[in-house]
């Protein structure tokens, strides 16, 4: 990748404001845990694996910042930084899987002291991104042999380097695929209202020069008819015990249209954003977003004063849609609540 979606520079954590592209390719530097938590909600950094990685920063940041004085006091003040992230986005569990990590590290500062603390805390942050770019290159590695040449692959929202610590989920099988010589060609959604299809994931295949063709979201049933999609791949933020998957809002209608048109629809997603103790997707939070996303596009009406909107940030795709969950231990396939549970217990399995 030509660039890197959020890097620790020791004072700062340093990301690629997602807000200003595809126009302009700016860092945004965080100097503090609640500018952190800022770019987060107002999605400087998006996508579930990156929200991680950048709240586990952004505590780390937090406690390197913070005085050295009683261990109690420190956990305290860290503590409210843990409850500040977790309050920045609802849906993506990786978010919160981060957050716990952190949080298991700064319950030991008593024994271990500050100190101590402070350096396991950085550690810790940058273990979840290296871990996260690895696991992304292993779901590349165990989804490419979907992408047969010549195959038209459809994706939506942006499940690419950008979404995570780097490489990318959905993209991560997208650049498998392309890196073993095979050609296809790659449909982006254009993901309303906030364009993460045209805005990031064309932008990241643009260069990574993939062959890649943008449509809006409502073209999507028109293509499959045309018999020009193979495959879905998408990205997710939480998937429930049984398999049900929360995405990005369009997501389940996609997966509506695939069933219907006989396209295989495929989940790719580490095992971070697998959250089993929800035994279905009816559990899952969903992010409702201010309407001005909807009613506006970067501070212009698009729609009349006065009109209601609706602005729920994702969608649940039941099990029963998907053909199978690409993960950094496999592919796994149905009966999922059955084959995500055994996937915890054997922890090499190729293919559940
Ligand atoms: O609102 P966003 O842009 O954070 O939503 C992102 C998605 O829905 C992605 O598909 C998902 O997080 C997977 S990213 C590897």
């Amino acid at each position: 990748m030509k660039f890197k979606t959020i890097e620790w520079k020791g004072d700062r954590v340093r990301m690629l404001d997602q807000r200003r592209l595809p126009q302009e390719v700016r860092y945004l530097d965080c100097r503090g845990a609640s500018s952190v938590a800022e770019a987060i909600r107002t999605m400087a950094i998006r996508g579930a694996p990156a929200i991680g990685v950048a709240a586990a920063m952004g505590i780390a940041l937090a406690a390197k910042k913070a005085r050295s004085g009683h261990p109690r006091v420190f956990t305290k003040a860290v503590e409210r930084v843990c409850r500040e992230m977790r309050e920045t986005r609802p849906t993506a569990v990786n978010l919160f899987w981060a957050v716990d990590r952190m949080e298991k590290i700064l319950g030991r500062a008593e024994s271990d002291g500050v100190e101590e603390t402070k350096k396991r805390l950085v550690r810790e942050a940058l273990q979840i991104l290296e871990t996260d770019i690895e696991v992304n290159r292993k779901i590349g590695m165990a989804g490419k042999t979907l992408i047969k040449e010549g195959d038209g692959v459809l994706t939506h929202c942006n499940a690419g380097a950008l979404a995570t610590g780097g490489y990318g989920t959905a993209l991560g099988v997208i650049y498998a695929a392309r890196d073993e010589g095979k050609k296809f060609q790659v449909f982006v959604d254009e993901t309303r209202p906030m364009l993460q299809g045209s805005r990031l994931t064309a932008w990241e295949l643009v260069q990574e020069k993939i062959p890649a063709t943008l449509i809006t979201d409502n073209m999507a049933g028109v293509l499959m008819k045309k018999g020009w999609v193979d495959l879905v791949v998408v990205g997710a933020d939480r998937i429930a015990g049984n398999g049900d998957t929360a995405n990005k809002i369009g997501t389940y209608g996609l997966a509506v249209l695939s069933k219907s048109h006989g396209v295989p629809f495929y989940v790719a997603a580490p095992t971070s954003t697998l959250d089993l103790s929800l035994v279905s997707g009816e559990e899952i939070p969903i992010e409702e977003r201010n309407v001005e996303e909807v009613t506006h596009f970067r501070g212009h009406p698009i729609a009349p004063k006065g009109v209601k909107a609706y602005n729920p940030a994702f969608d649940v795709t039941p099990h029963s849609l998907i053909h199978g969950i690409i993960t950094e231990k496999g592919i796994i396939r149905k009966p999922f609540h059955k084959n995500l549970q055994n996937m915890f217990s054997t922890p090499n399995s190729k293919e559940a």
